[in-house]
Parts: structure tokens; sequence; C-alpha cells
């Protein structure tokens, strides 16, 4: 049997402009995540993609609605619980991908392992492993300036996987990336759902990568429709 990892009810969300027209993004999407698969969602510049995502993995409210990650109802803890639920449970790799200029690609990495609680030198040397399993053991101390915009991306999704999450969100992770590059992340995306385990929800326009999806939705007026 197919087992779901995150369970979201009735999401709906709202934005309000400064002429306080409302605009309805989300208008009652239920959805469940398969375990151990990788699924993707497509849709329209400007369809709510971003927004569901953000909600789904507990970066931004809905105006009503539940999401559920392994049972525990996100939206119930208070913000410093879901922020060490967050922390804990879930990675996330954003289309740009927000390293901090000033750390290496292993600081980049060690710097949340830290903030879960692990002291400087245990969180480099977990950083490290990551690192290498990456692929980037020998861009380790190179600065994000000083990485290609792949080995950025790489480091991105290194530091996504810092605490050992369940599942990796990803927001158009190869939207910057030539199509080698692209290539490169989606082998990785790959062989970290088969060795790790891991689910990963991916947003994304591009098709190549769409071919690697084991579940396939399409968010479309406000709504997620299944496609494969
Ligand atoms: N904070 C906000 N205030 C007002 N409107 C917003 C806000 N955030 C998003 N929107 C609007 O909600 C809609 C959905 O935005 P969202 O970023 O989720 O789209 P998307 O599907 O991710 O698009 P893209 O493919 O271009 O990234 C857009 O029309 C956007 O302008
Ligand atoms: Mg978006």
């Amino acid at each position: 049997m197919n087992s779901m990892i995150l369970e979201a009810k009735e999401i709906y969300k709202s934005f309000f402009r400064l002429n306080n027209q409302k605009l309805d993004i989300i208008k009652g999407v239920s959805f469940e995540l398969e375990a151990d698969k990788i699924t993707m969602i497509v849709g329209a510049s400007g369809a709510g993609k971003s927004t569901l995502l953000h909600i789904l993995s507990g970066l931004d409210y809905p105006d009503s609605g539940s999401v559920k990650i392994k049972g525990t109802d996100l939206f119930k803890l208070s913000d410093e619980k879901l922020s060490k639920f967050r922390n804990q449970n879930i990675g996330f790799v954003f289309q740009f991908h927000h390293l901090l200029p000033e750390f290496d690609a292993l600081e980049n990495v060690a710097i949340p392992i830290m903030i879960n609680g692990k002291s400087l030198a245990q969180a480099k040397k977990e950083a490290h492993n990551i690192i290498e399993l990456v692929g980037l053991s020998d861009r380790a101390h190179h600065k994000p300036s000083e990485l290609s915009g792949g080995e950025q991306q790489r480091v991105a999704v290194a530091r996504a996987l810092a605490n050992k999450p369940s599942i990796i969100f990803a927001d158009e992770p190869t939207g910057n990336l030539d199509s080698f590059s692209s290539s490169k992340i989606h082998e990785l995306f790959r062989e970290l759902n088969t060795n790790l385990k891991l689910t990963f929800l991916i947003v994304t326009h591009n098709p190549e990568l769409v071919k690697i999806a084991d579940n396939l939705f399409e968010m479309k007026d406000g709504l997620l429709t299944k496609n494969k």
C-alpha cells in the first residue's frame, strides 16, 4: 500500500492587493504526498505553486485548512515548535539558492546543523559528509561567489539535507541552470531518493525534470489535479 508522509486538507489562501481587492490564489486544495517518491507540481506562472509549497512546508500559513507531516499538524504548533519541526523534518531548496555569501560551502551546510544543537566540530564533520554526497568535496572551501550556478545549487541541496530531513521541498531548483547542470541535479535527486529514501516535492517548469517524476500534479485555477 502507498504510504502518505504529508496530508493537506482544504487549503485556502488569498492575498489582498493595495486597493483592498481580494485575490483568491488557493481555493480548497486537498493533497497527499506519497512517501519515498518524487512528486512534482507544474502550472502557469502565477498559478500559486510557490504559495502552496510554502504552506505545505510550514514556511507560510494558509487562511484555513490543515497540513499534517508524519501525523504532526503543523499549524497547531507554536511558532517556535513549528520552526524546530521544520528544521528537523524538512529541507527546502529555493529557486535562488539564498546561500550565505560570507561563508564557504561547508559552513553553509554546517550552520543549520549547529542551529539544530550540534557542536561546531560535529556540525563540520556531518557537513563534510553531505558535501561529499553531493559531489562537491573539492569545492568545500569555496564561497558561493566562487562556485558555478550548478555548484551553488548543489550546495543548496546539501544544506537542505543538513539535518537529515524526510521531505525535500524544491521550488524551481533548476530554474537558473543550463541543461547539463540541470541534469546533474536530476541525477542527484534520484540518487538521494533511492539511497536515502527521501521524499521529494518539486515545483518545476522544466520538461526534462518532469520526466523523472513518480507522481505529477498541475496547479490551475486555485486547485491541484493529478496528471500521473
Ligand atoms: N505576498 C503577496 N501579496 C500579494 N499577492 C501575492 C503575494 N504572493 C503571491 N501573490 C500573488 O499570488 C499569485 C501566485 O503567486 P505564486 O508565487 O504562488 O505563483 P507561482 O505559481 O509560483 O508562479 P511562478 O511560476 O511565476 O513562480 C501571483 O499572482 C502573485 O502575484
Ligand atoms: Mg513560483
